[in-house]
């Protein structure tokens, strides 16, 4: 169940140009999250900007956590884009922070085994809630394709470096790292690998231009597929109707990104 707490701020540093990784103690979140959930940050006292911003959580330790250090502890990879990712950047140790959260459905976990292929795709900051996902496919193969406009915007590589059975792939579109062009051509010039008639679970989270390039090259026949969708919202918890999206199953039904989602199933998603 989504709570309204406080937070207080441990660390927020930036790890490469305009992206910063914040560590809270918010210990009734960390407990509940799973990945793919969200959280809404409020970035301001001062009211401006007066609405919360939605971050996905990029990591959560519960109380009961191996790593002591680390318990109750939630973390969040972000990018400075504006008003209230500037305020966020510069929030300093000890500050107290209002959230609310987990928000949303989260990614569903399908049943794995050695013989499971599973399919990250993912670009920009798209990357925390899929990192965060990656940390629970420990069985079968793992393909992962991270998707930027320059190498800064490669993110997570390293999350997954140490997994068996691990490919990754990585794509610039300035070719300052990995192939040059975009992580969808790149997907597309790999889709060789993946026998389109086997059972695979993709798993994709990005701006919507990526994901308006996937949706031309996505089988839909087996594959089971996960997009979790960025939207403008206002409340977070399914009041407001302001970041709905459009999608199909057996008729046509606006859903709300923040409440329904903000994972779907890529196939009752209307790519207009
Ligand atoms: C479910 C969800 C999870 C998210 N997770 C993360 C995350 O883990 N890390 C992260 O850095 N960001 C994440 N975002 C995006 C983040 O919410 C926005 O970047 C943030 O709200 C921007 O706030 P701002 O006040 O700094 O920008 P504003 O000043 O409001 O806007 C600055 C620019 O960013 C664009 N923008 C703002 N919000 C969005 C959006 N939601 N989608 C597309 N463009 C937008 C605006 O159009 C404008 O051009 C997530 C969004 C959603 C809906
Ligand atoms: S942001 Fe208000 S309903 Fe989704």
């Amino acid at each position: 169940m989504a709570l309204q707490t406080d937070g207080i701020v441990l660390n927020n540093r930036k790890i490469k140009s305009f992206y910063f990784l914040l560590e809270i103690d918010c210990p009734s979140i960390a407990n509940e999250v799973k990945p793919g959930q969200f959280v809404m940050i409020q970035t301001s006292k001062d009211h401006h900007p007066l609405l919360r911003r939605p971050f996905s959580v990029y990591r959560s330790y519960s109380t009961r956590h191996p790593r002591k250090e680390k318990r109750g502890h939630l973390f969040i990879l972000y990018k400075e884009v504006g008003v209230g990712t500037e305020k966020m950047a510069s929030f300093k140790k000890g500050l107290r922070v209002n959230l609310i959260g987990p928000l949303g459905n989260g990614f569903t976990l399908p049943t794995l085994s050695s013989s499971t292929t599973n399919i990250i795709i993912g670009g920009g900051v798209g990357m925390a809630s899929l990192s965060a996902l990656g940390e629970r496919l420990k069985k079968g193969k793992l393909y992962v394709f991270i998707g930027g406009k320059t190498e800064d915007d490669i993110l997570c590589e390293n999350d997954f470096r140490r997994r068996k059975g691990l490919k990754i792939f990585i794509a610039t579109e300035d070719g300052s790292r990995g192939k040059k062009g975009t992580v969808v051509d790149l997907f597309q010039s790999e889709m060789k690998r993946f026998n389109r008639n086997q059972p695979h679970h993709l798993f994709i989270c990005g701006p919507e231009g990526m994901l308006k390039a996937l949706s031309r090259v996505i089988p839909r026949e087996k594959w089971t597929t996960q997009v979790s969708l960025e939207a403008r919202m206002a409340c977070g918890f399914g009041a407001c109707w302001g970041c709905v999206v459009k999608t199909q199953n057996t008729h046509l039904v606006y859903q709300r990104v923040c409440k329904e989602g903000p994972v779907f199933s890529w196939s009752e998603i209307v790519w207009d």
